[in-house]
């Protein structure tokens, strides 16, 4: 079986029946979603009120039956449920090569306990070394955040799509793909710094957030666990 589909059927047993979740997004996602529709259709699961994180998360929770919601209607999740493009040892992330970042980080911030499903090629020992920290910034003067971004010591592009147009998240933003030679530093300070740039919406890195990390291997699914 597809190792993103193992990891994704293993967090199901992390919901109950009557629980509120949150619906990352992506491929490994959409699995997961797949899956919470068949329990909800076996009555194996019931009463599971759910808050998607990208347009197209909640195009397939509303597919396969699943009732959705928003925070403004729910104060705490129980749950949220994520992917993410880099796992550290520390569970640190790196998220966002989906462009759901930002609602991601939302999400996840209302959660009880925040589990991030991948297969085993997601583990990094040091974050930015599989691929880029994606950036979401508002439209207006993106150069300028190139060139800010630029001189942390990165290659920082505005992420294109192949018309040569900005891709966009569904907040409307743009996003600055930022490329680390060597992968980051020390993401905390990193983290901090882009976080007091005005004009930057918000990082993909997610520190200190994930309280369980659920990963599939060819012969096995290992769990690593943080108390946030
Ligand atoms: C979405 O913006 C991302 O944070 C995803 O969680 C991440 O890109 C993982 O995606 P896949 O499950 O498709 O690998």
């Amino acid at each position: 079986m597809d190792l993103k589909k193992q990891a994704a059927l293993h967090a199901l047993q992390y919901i109950r029946s009557g629980n509120v979740i949150g619906l990352g997004s992506g491929s490994t996602m959409a699995l997961f979603i797949k899956a919470l529709g068949a329990s909800l259709k076996s009555g194996e699961l019931s009463d599971i009120v759910a808050v998607p994180t990208s347009e197209e998360t909640a195009q397939q929770a509303r597919e396969v039956g699943v009732k959705l919601s928003t925070l403004d209607e729910c104060e705490r999740l129980d749950v949220a449920i994520d992917g993410a493009d880099e796992v550290d040892n520390n569970l640190n992330l790196i998220k966002g090569l989906g462009r759901a970042l930002l609602r991601e980080k939302v999400v996840a911030t209302h959660a009880d306990e925040f589990i991030i499903i991948v297969d085993k090629t997601k583990l990094v020992s040091r974050l930015g070394t599989r691929g880029p920290l994606p950036i979401e910034v508002v439209s207006f003067a993106v150069d300028s955040q190139i060139r800010w971004l630029t001189q942390l010591g990165c290659v920082a592009e505005l992420w294109l799509s192949d018309n040569g147009l900005a891709l966009l998240t569904d907040n409307g933003n743009p996003i600055v793909r930022c490329w680390f030679d060597d992968g980051i530093d020390n993401p905390k300070h990193l983290a901090a710094l882009i976080k007091s740039r005005t004009g930057i919406v918000e990082h993909g890195l997610f520190l200190d957030m994930a309280t369980k990390v659920i990963v599939a291997h060819e012969t096995r699914i290992t769990e690593m666990e943080s108390a946030r």
